[in-house]
């Protein structure tokens, strides 16, 4: 059986990098997979989080992904928290991996920054939770961006690690899946930074709630550089933000890299800058629109994540009772 898991934290907005990384491929899997579909409030929580913006946070980006073309009826979206297997199967998992594995991961460098004493510890075990969040479902795959890569390694190594610890064949080896032409999308301020919800500056990323306007505008001040588009990828990768640009072009255009850069080779930026507007605000106007239009009726939302957490606590819940039969927890 081939079953996807993957998760979204609400803490901000869903930008143009959590689209075209995720979303967008989330949205396509559909058609091959059962999918189960998360926004991980438990997650979330691991950075201070204002309760009011919290529970907005959590139907924004349930209205997106259902605004994007997540079929809530025919597979699963819910929010973690209403699925308690995900935190007790996390406090196994907390006891499964190492120190030393947590300590590689370069998400917790990254989002603890300098003061580490003062990041939370479910900061600390956030990949053991995601660990969780998948093998509660022995999911098969799991769609994400590129930035992700590394936990689902750690995730692996946790699944094979209790395999052998209890001499099970229990939890499968889940396979990343990593595709498209914008697996890792940079900020428009920076090309060597990933576009990101806490990014201070509105303006290096593309909001799934921004206005044709403001998209416009952005990408119109988009870092570039004063020469005109290169005719080679590897000239093309010389040039981050250049780069950066054109694989969203590629992805939104559904073009290979090749091909888009080929379409504006020896042209200057305006006009490739203009085309590139026009093609983001097409691609995101409908999303946008009928997010709207979801977040207009909260109660609707509110009854899609009910009813997908209790389809996912019906395959979550026998998991989690084998799983805490291997580990010899009594239930007389
Ligand atoms: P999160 O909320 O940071 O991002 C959600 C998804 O968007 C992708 N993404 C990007 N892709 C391309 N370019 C970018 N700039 C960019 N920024 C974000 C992420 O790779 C991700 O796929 N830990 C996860 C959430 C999670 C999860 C899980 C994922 C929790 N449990 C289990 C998969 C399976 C996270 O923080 O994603």
């Amino acid at each position: 059986m081939k079953r996807i898991f993957s998760g979204i934290q609400p803490t901000g907005n869903l930008h143009l990098g959590n689209y075209l990384g995720a979303i967008r491929n989330w949205v396509r899997l559909q058609g091959e997979f059962e999918c189960i579909y998360c926004v991980v409030d438990l997650h979330a929580i691991t950075m201070p989080q204002k309760p009011e913006d919290l529970r907005r946070h959590t139907r924004e980006a349930t209205a997106s992904l259902l605004a994007a073309g997540i079929d809530a009826k025919t597979h699963i979206l819910f929010n973690q928290s209403q699925v308690s297997a995900h935190a007790e199967m996390a406090w196994i998992f907390n006891c499964v991996a190492r120190l030393g594995w947590l300590n590689r991961m370069t998400q917790f460098k990254d989002k603890a920054g300098k003061n580490r004493d003062s990041a939370s510890a479910g900061l600390y075990v956030y990949p053991n939770l995601m660990a969780a969040d998948i093998l509660t479902y022995k999911a098969t795959h799991v769609p994400v961006g590129d930035d992700q890569k590394q936990h689902l390694e750690l995730t692996r190594e946790i699944a094979g690690s209790f395999n052998s610890a209890y001499g099970v064949e229990h939890f499968p080896m889940v396979e990343p899946l990593i595709f498209g032409e914008a697996t890792r999308v940079m900020s428009l301020r920076d090309g060597s930074k990933k576009m990101s919800k806490s990014d201070a500056s509105d303006y290096s990323r593309i909001n799934l709630t921004d206005s044709a306007d403001d998209i416009a505008q952005k990408i119109r001040k988009a870092r570039t550089d004063p020469e005109p588009l290169p005719d080679t990828i590897a000239a093309l990768e010389a040039r981050p933000e250049a780069d950066n640009l054109m694989g969203i072009f590629a992805a939104l255009s559904d073009l290979s890299r090749e091909a888009a850069m080929q379409r504006f080779a020896g042209k200057q930026f305006s006009s490739f800058k203009e085309e590139l507007a026009a093609l983001a605000i097409d691609s995101l106007a409908p999303i946008t629109s009928e997010m709207r239009r979801l977040m207009a009726d909260p109660g609707h939302v509110d009854a899609v994540l009910r009813d997908g957490a209790a389809r996912a606590d019906a395959i979550a819940r026998p998991i989690l009772r084998q799983t805490q039969d291997i580990v010899g927890f009594l239930r007389p």
